[in-house]
């Protein structure tokens, strides 16, 4: 049977775990881990050690944690997840040096030369105790450091030392360990969005000026209510023409509760569109879950009324979400030979001159490779036009044209590139522009002979919805035709364009209102054209 052999992710190889396929594609997949169910739960450890080959701490390694009091360190909790991921084999990202949040108030009360000299002594103590480590590859330096509108967050941190605090943080991990990757980390940056360019900003000055910023994360704290940053790809893009590494360091994806199938499904797309946008990227070096069962989340307890957003519930099974995050790594979208289901009829609104939004029903994915987004076109007789293309069940058209008839429909295509049928058409007419548009004109041949023709009537028709107090219409003379007379309109001709304008009596149109004139003109003998591309103004 051929088609065994064109699912790579069949049986033996579906079922291994994620972080075999992560390997095979040069990746990692993580998560974060938290210090209590990894002492207490075996299928906690069994799963974190089976799926995944990189490891966050999910607060072990944060200030108040490390160093509750002034120069205590206490590294027990970090331990115990330095050890566990030695043991199984997983690397550590260091999270976190320096924040704005879980740092004791000792720090924050401190003068501006003692903080400095705190926050080096802590890097250096911190960095230091796993220098030596092979498991511990990478350190989230600094966290959080701009605000939502791209500007520095006037934490403690900024307040007492200024800007600089940042290029001091990076050089002294640097000088702790030099073999460590060192990276600014941060949230709702995932998007080409103000903070994010902020960050690129500082990222690239930082670097001309030689302080050692090696990687930039993406926390990718996500919500299927907001939306997928479609640009997620693109921006990670831009951020390794900087040369440093990129990585998503903290996905996870919450929903409103209570969870269903359909927030299922589009939770699995969101996490399947991060794992592509990371193996598109040859700079990003995986994906770290934060934390990977919903039983342990910071969701619930942060965002109020959401949760769910984790790859398994709360009884360790996996969710679509798994799966999705399963069959990216694993190649799967070109496993997926099954289409979308057919987009309901798409219905306008908003219609104006030049734009109207459509929505639609969504299609359902069933293959596996997940519904990937909408193409909508125009039906025009023999080539059909794209008008655009949405990632959700509506679109803003833009650009069209006034007093327009749009019969249009939509497509659904999948991951694998696998395009539903063809929606049934909507139907919708623009209105009348503001420069005078809104009026049609059609030419109708009265009569003809051998060397002319008589044109009765040309209509004008008001098709806005304002009356209008002028119209001019033009339309095509074939070559070698002489006008010979015109009545109820002036008209002129340029080249083979004819323009007939109203006179003062015939000028003012309500809407839906029409008037008509007339024209006669000769032909050379034998010539059986007559005019064309009636258009009105
Ligand atoms: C969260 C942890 O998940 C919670 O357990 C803790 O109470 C608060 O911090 N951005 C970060 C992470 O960089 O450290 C945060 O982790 C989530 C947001």
């Amino acid at each position: 049977m051929f088609a065994a052999f064109l699912l790579p992710a069949t049986s033996a190889d579906a079922s291994a775990p994620l972080r075999t396929h992560a390997a095979s594609r040069g990746k990692f997949i993580g998560a974060a881990l938290a210090t209590g169910p990894l002492a207490n739960e075996t299928s906690y450890r069994n799963i974190a050690a089976g799926e995944f080959n990189q490891v966050t701490a999910e607060n072990a390694m944060k200030w108040d944690a490390t160093e509750p009091s002034q120069g205590q360190f206490n590294f027990s909790g970090a331990d115990a997840i330095v050890n566990f991921a030695t043991q199984n084999n997983m690397q550590v990202h260091g999270h976190t040096l320096v924040w704005h949040s879980q740092t004791p108030s000792w720090v924050q009360n401190l003068g501006a030369s003692a903080m400095r000299t705190a926050m080096q002594n802590h890097i250096s103590q911190v960095v230091g105790h796993y220098a030596n480590n092979p498991a511990v590859v990478s350190w989230d330096v600094v966290n959080e450091v701009f605000d939502d509108s791209g500007n520095l967050r006037t934490s403690f941190w900024y307040n007492t030392l200024g800007q600089s605090y940042i290029a001091d943080a990076f050089r002294a991990a640097r000088a702790a360990d030099p073999d460590a990757r060192l990276c600014i980390n941060d949230y709702n940056t995932e998007g080409i969005n103000a903070k994010s360019t902020a960050i690129y900003n500082l990222v690239s000055s930082l670097r001309q000026q030689g302080v050692p910023v090696d990687c930039v994360g993406f926390q990718g704290h996500l919500a299927i209510q907001y939306g997928f940053p479609n640009d997620f790809q693109q921006n990670l893009q831009r951020f390794a023409a900087l040369g440093v590494q990129v990585r998503i360091t903290e996905l996870d994806v919450r929903m409103v509760m209570p969870r269903d199938a359909t927030k299922d499904a589009t939770q699995a797309t969101y996490y399947r569109n991060v794992v592509n946008a990371c193996l598109a990227v040859t700079a990003c070096a995986g994906v770290t879950i934060w934390g990977f069962t919903d039983k342990y989340s910071w969701v619930p307890d942060t965002f109020s009324g959401q949760g769910a957003a984790l790859i398994y519930n709360e009884s360790y099974q996996q969710k679509p979400s798994y799966t999705a995050v399963h069959d990216a790594l694993a190649g799967g979208s070109t496993t997926d030979p099954t289409p979308p289901t057919t987009p309901g009829t798409p219905s306008a609104s908003n219609v104006t001159a030049n734009s109207a939004t459509l929505t639609w029903t969504a299609s359902t994915d069933s293959g596996g490779s997940g519904l990937a987004g909408y193409d909508v076109y125009r039906e025009q007789g023999t080539t059909d036009q794209l008008l655009g293309q949405s990632t959700t069940s509506s679109i803003a058209l833009t650009g069209l044209s006034p007093s327009t008839q749009y019969q249009v429909y939509v497509r659904a295509r999948d991951g694998a590139g696998n395009v539903s049928a063809n929606s049934a058409l909507g139907a919708f007419a623009t209105t009348a522009g503001p420069g005078g548009g809104g009026c049609t004109a059609t030419g109708t041949v009265q009569t003809q002979w051998a060397t002319g023709y008589v044109v009765q009537p040309v209509t004008v028709t008001n098709t806005g919805t304002s009356s209008i107090s002028g119209w001019t219409v033009t339309f095509t003379l074939p070559a070698g035709h002489t006008l010979t007379g015109s009545w109820n309109a002036s008209l002129t001709v340029s080249g083979q364009t004819v323009t007939a304008k109203n006179l003062s009596y015939n000028g003012t149109l309500a809407p839906n209102a029409g008037t008509t004139f007339g024209f006669q003109a000769s032909r050379p003998s034998g010539n059986t054209q007559t005019p064309s591309g009636y258009t009105c103004a």
